[in-house]
């Protein structure tokens, strides 16, 4: 297996990027910054035509690669419509093109989020994408572009894999990044703000750990999915106050996590004053009703998440912290 991996430099890439090389597959990762975490890496942007590569590069990636991971562009749930557009949907289109110029591709996978389904009414599951939702933000809909276009290639093998927020220690080491998605809430916890939730966060988030998200993509690859859509989550489904709880646990802090159900569709308005961090105000209500036998989609055996991410989250916050006061 000769694995491309496009974003493979990021939190999520660079686990995948190791997966594959301890199956034994030759890595390629890209991104503009041309950093490796495994394999060879390779300056480039999927959104420029032949993904900005050289000549020379370009005609080596093209001559080798047999299989594809798309896994660019970050997770910011405040980012614009010009960022989130550019990386999601122009990015997707050109990488999805360069994907036609592989004589030897055998299979691509494309790294969607379970966030792609908005505000999705009714059951869902990994047949849906568009049923009429709202989104949240237009990370939200820069990722259902992505998908959507993905799906359109029917001419292409790509299959799909949807995650919700991927936490765990980041396989980069160094300290998880808290500027994005759900860690944002962590230092906000950590110093003791509180957090305004509707059944005090009893409800899930369909989280996993970065370990167990990238050996599905490595499953994804190799069983192959062929064009399938596969969902993934912990299948312990911790709630949204359990990830606060345990990721707190290491601090010795509990989460002020204060009931949201009064303050009804005002939760919006009054969150952010009333402390609840920007990016999460969209999040503190069930976010969709997914089917939770979408796991069984996915052949046998999974991969099991580390039973402690949780709080190797908090622990990994911790340390770096620690760290970084120490320099
Ligand atoms: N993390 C999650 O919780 C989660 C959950 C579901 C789905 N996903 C999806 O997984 C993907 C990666 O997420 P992540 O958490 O790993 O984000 P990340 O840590 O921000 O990594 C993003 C990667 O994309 C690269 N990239 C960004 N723009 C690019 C461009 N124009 N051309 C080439 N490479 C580019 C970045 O490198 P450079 O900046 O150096 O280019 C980096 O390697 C995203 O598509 C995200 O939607 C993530």
């Amino acid at each position: 297996m000769n694995v491309l991996i496009l974003g493979g430099s990021g939190f999520l890439g660079a686990a995948v990027a190791q997966a594959c090389e301890r199956a034994g597959a030759d890595v390629r990762v890209l991104s503009r910054s041309g950093r490796a975490p495994a394999g060879e890496g390779l300056r480039g942007d999927v959104r420029m035509p032949r993904l900005g590569l050289s000549a020379a590069d370009a005609a080596r990636v093209r001559q080798e690669t047999t299989h594809v991971v798309l896994c660019f562009g970050s997770v910011s749930w405040t980012s614009g419509p010009g960022e989130v557009l550019e990386t999601h949907s122009s990015g997707m289109r050109s990488a999805l093109a360069f994907l036609r110029e592989l004589p030897a591709l055998r299979q691509a996978v494309h790294v969607s989020s379970l966030l792609a389904l908005g505000r999705a009414e009714g059951r869902v599951t990994n047949r849906e994408l568009y049923t009429g939702q709202r989104f949240r933000n237009w990370y939200e809909y820069g990722k259902y572009c992505a998908e959507r276009l993905a799906r359109d290639a029917d001419d292409l093998p790509v299959g799909i894999v949807r995650f919700g927020p991927v936490l765990g220690p980041d396989p980069r080491g160094g300290r998880p990044d808290t500027r994005h998605g759900l860690p944002v809430a962590f230092p906000h916890l950590l110093a003791g703000y509180p957090v305004h939730l509707a059944r005090r966060g009893d409800f899930p988030c369909w989280v996993t750990d970065v370990s167990s998200a990238a050996e599905i993509v490595l499953k994804a690859l190799g069983t192959p999915i062929g064009r399938a859509t596969w969902s993934w989550f912990d299948p312990a489904l911790p709630t949204l106050a359990d990830v606060f709880t345990e990721v707190c646990r290491p601090w010795g802090v509990v989460p002020k996590i204060v009931e949201a159900g009064p303050l009804g569709r005002f939760t919006r308005l009054l969150g952010e004053r009333l402390g609840t961090p920007r990016e999460l105000v969209d999040y503190t209500e069930p976010w969709f009703d997914l089917d939770v036998d979408v796991l069984k989609e996915i052949p046998e055996p999974w991969p099991v998440p580390d039973p402690d991410y949780l709080a190797a989250t908090g622990r990994a916050l911790r340390d770096g912290t620690r760290r970084r006061a120490l320099a």
